[in-house]
């Protein structure tokens, strides 16, 4: 923990970070809920300073591991969000994603969580697993329903590299129609579709702030970090990061990159895009859309009214 207390020390530094700079923080990566509550205390303890009143603090967790203990100690923290990574509660299909949870587990840790005081909990589903069906997930989402849950990710499966599916790629089923089923019955149900995969009686600011390409510290190793339109990277192996904390590789994006993240983001969310940062081309474009009623005008933005076709609507804008 002490490479990551030095890089932390450095950033902080690095973004002139100034009392009540930060509005959320996101504990993730791997799995938060495998390393001891208390190890985390000497970070927090470095990012109180700079914290706002109402800071959001989310861990994620993995209900096998996410014991009340575990539970409570973030808490004392200062965590108010948790996010479970429950996936499914068929412990058929938990099995076959190699979840080492069931579903009795995952219950148990998110009514812990909802005892324990925690004023946002979350949950993920992931869909077009093969063998999905539209009465699996019903089941999985009414079940997600009947807990003290105020927001919900549900994932389509991607088959990613260096991944346990990487091999077996017919783990991933190709049904379109179902993640727009998917969405509907999460609407049904009370939750605002706030981004393609989100949902929610809440909005994670977390959340929204990477659609919003806003800065971010990026500590430990395999994190993430933004800052002034440049990503940068600490190293992805633990020995190395722990050598050598500070080492970053920087990932400079262009103007046109920046538009292109912002436009792609912009449409898969309820963020939008702002008008005065397209050109008059795109603005054309975007008009014709809002014409044809792919796309809505308020207040300066446009808004994308079906996050799954938000790809073909971001290509066409930039013609
Ligand atoms: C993206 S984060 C969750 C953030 C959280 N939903 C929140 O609002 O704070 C981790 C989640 O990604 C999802 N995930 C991991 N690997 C995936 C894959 N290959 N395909 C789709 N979803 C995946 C899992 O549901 C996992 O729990």
């Amino acid at each position: 923990m002490q490479a990551l207390s030095r890089q932390l020390e450095f950033e902080l530094e690095r973004f002139d970070a100034k009392a009540g700079d930060i509005e959320s923080v996101f504990v993730g990566g791997g799995t938060p809920s495998t390393v001891d509550a208390d190890m985390y205390a000497a970070t927090f303890d470095l990012i109180a300073p700079y914290l706002q009143d109402n800071a959001e603090i989310t861990t994620e967790a993995n209900p096998n591991s996410a014991s009340a203990k575990w539970l409570s100690g973030m808490r004392e923290l200062g965590v108010n969000r948790v996010s479970f990574g429950v996936q499914s509660f068929d412990d058929g299909k938990l099995k076959a994603l190699n979840r080492a949870h069931n579903s009795t587990q995952a219950k148990e840790a998110i009514i812990n969580a909802d005892k324990l005081g925690f004023e946002h909990i979350s949950l993920d589903l992931i869909y077009n697993f093969q063998g999905d069906s539209k009465e699996l997930l019903k089941s999985d989402i009414d079940q997600a329903f009947e807990l003290p849950i105020d927001h919900l990710s549900a994932y389509e499966l991607t088959i990613e590299q260096n991944t346990p599916f990487y091999a077996t790629p017919q783990a991933k089923q190709d049904d379109e129609e179902l993640a727009f089923w998917v969405a509907e019955e999460i609407t049904h149900r009370g939750f605002e579709h706030y981004e393609i995969s989100n949902f929610g009686k809440y909005q994670s600011r977390h959340n929204r702030g990477y659609w919003m390409l806003k800065d971010y510290i990026g500590i430990g190793a395999g994190a993430v970090g933004f800052r002034q339109n440049e990503r940068y990277y600490p190293q992805t192996n633990i020995e190395a990061f722990i050598q050598d904390p500070l080492k970053v590789s920087v990932e400079h994006l262009s103007s046109n990159e920046i538009l292109t993240e912002k436009i792609f983001l912009g449409l898969r969310s309820n963020i939008g895009i702002q008008q005065d940062i397209l050109n008059n081309d795109m603005q054309q474009r975007a008009k014709i859309a809002v014409n044809e009623d792919k796309l809505t005008y308020r207040d300066g933005y446009f808004y994308n009214k079906n996050y799954f076709i938000s790809d073909e609507i971001a290509l066409y804008l930039l013609g």
